[in-house]
């Protein structure tokens, strides 16, 4: 299992457990409606179950060093998850995704949880680039890599399939040379 991260003195990223199930569940339905904006499987995250799948899914990813998921507890409450939705071994390349419960939101927490995952991306595994996609109407998910001195690097256009529409991607990479905390 994966040490947790610590991003600040009241917020840790913890690798999902099966116990964090219900959890998870609680916030997505919580959720539903303002992720599913920006974000594929809402609609197909409808119970414990789903979310167990979920975390399951993820845990096989870790185990193989080819992704990492973290919830993200504030306070000790459960307000969203990040991680390496993959991780390019052989190119020392990873993606990073990411979301927060409302509530969370407007605080400055997922831009400390990205940087507490560049540091372990680019300290502990050795990364070379790290890379974020974000819609290109998406600010609140845009401005997150442009607070950590990511590049923006292009465009890819209809990169995504949402319910209800195609979403070009704007595609952001930091390498381990011009990161800050180097
Ligand atoms: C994308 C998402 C995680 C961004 O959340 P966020 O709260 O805007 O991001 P942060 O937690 O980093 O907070 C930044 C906000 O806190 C403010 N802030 C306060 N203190 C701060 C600090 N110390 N550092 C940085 N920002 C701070 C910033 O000004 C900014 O607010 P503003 O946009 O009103 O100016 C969230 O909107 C979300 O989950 N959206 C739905 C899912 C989604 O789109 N996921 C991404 C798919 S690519």
């Amino acid at each position: 299992m994966a040490e947790a991260l610590k991003a600040g003195r009241a917020l840790e990223l913890r690798p999902l457990r099966l116990h964090d199930a219900r959890a998870l569940s609680v916030l997505v339905d919580a959720n539903r409606d303002r992720l599913r904006r920006w974000l594929p499987w809402p609609d197909a995250n409808r119970s414990v179950r789903d979310s167990r799948d979920y975390i399951l899914r993820m845990r096989a990813l870790a185990r193989t060093g080819l992704g990492q998921s973290y919830g993200l507890w504030w306070k000790d409450r459960l307000v969203g998850v990040a991680g390496f939705n993959w991780i390019d071994r052989a190119n020392q390349t990873a993606a990073i995704g990411y979301w927060l419960a409302e509530e969370a939101e407007g605080q400055g927490l997922m831009t400390a949880a990205v940087a507490a995952l560049l540091r372990h991306g680019f300290r502990t595994l050795q990364l070379n680039r790290i890379e974020i996609r974000a819609g290109v109407r998406n600010r609140r998910s845009r401005a997150i890599p442009v607070r950590l001195g990511f590049r923006h690097e292009g465009t890819l256009r209809q990169a995504e399939r949402l319910a209800d529409r195609w979403v070009d991607h704007a595609v952001y990479g930091l390498l381990a040379a011009e990161w800050a905390g180097r």
